[in-house]
């Protein structure tokens, strides 16, 4: 194999500039605080720990390793299918190293994740592989997020299938249990310990498209 092949990468994202990063960071934090003392919250706790403990620290319970990003094409250093053809294609190649602007509409969290939905755009779009939300009737796209911690034990992928799991159940209909109006926005229980935060304005900051090695 060639030394190109040889180096494909871990995946390919979106990684939001450092003053964004620390303005989503500082977001989460404030999301899971105002959780933590929410009635809503407390009563559905269980959802949290099936051994019956009444408290949960919520930024413990939360972990996030590596740098914050927003997966374009896991590409499992070319051994995922299709990776070959993304990493090669002339758009990836185009963009790479470019400044895009992400905007992130809502914070969602379950029992396994927290993370953020990125609201792509059509020419961010060009970027998103064709079988990221296989399986589903959602709208390509949909699948994009930023992974903001997950549980112990919990591998990041599964930040994407809660989130489509999330949309499912919209698309289906169900409305979810309005909890409250919060400063940051709506926030929404769903069952199962699943919570959404539509956020009264949406983020928006910049994101550079690269790739992930290690
Ligand atoms: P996510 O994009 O939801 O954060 P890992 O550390 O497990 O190798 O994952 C590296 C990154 O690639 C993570 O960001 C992770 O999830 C994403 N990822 C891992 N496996 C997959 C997969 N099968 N499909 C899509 N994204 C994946």
């Amino acid at each position: 194999a060639s030394l190109e092949t040889f180096c494909y990468p871990l995946f390919y994202g979106w990684f939001p500039h450092h003053t964004f990063r620390d303005q989503l960071e500082g977001l989460a934090k404030d999301f899971l605080k105002t959780l933590d003392s929410l009635e809503a919250f407390k009563k559905h706790i269980s959802d949290f720990t099936p051994k019956g403990e009444e408290v949960v620290n919520l930024e413990q319970y939360f972990q996030h390793t590596g740098p914050l990003h927003c997966t374009t094409k896991f590409c499992d250093y070319g051994n995922a299918p299709g990776a070959k053809e993304y990493i090669e294609s002339q758009i990836v190649q185009q963009r790479y190293g470019s400044v895009t602007e992400l905007e992130l509409p809502a914070l969602f969290l379950t029992p396994r994740t927290l993370g953020v939905r990125v609201a792509l755009t059509l020419e961010q779009l060009q970027l998103w592989p064709s079988d990221a939300e296989a399986g589903t009737t959602l709208p390509r796209g949909s699948r994009g997020h930023i992974t903001l911690g997950c549980a112990q034990g919990v591998e990041p992928v599964q930040t994407g299938v809660d989130l489509l799991q999330i949309l499912q159940l919209q698309q289906q209909g169900r409305e979810g249990e309005a909890v409250g109006d919060l400063e940051q926005g709506q926030l929404t229980y769903y069952g199962d310990g699943v919570w959404v935060l539509t956020l009264r304005e949406s983020r928006v900051g910049p994101a550079l498209f690269s790739s992930f090695h290690c």
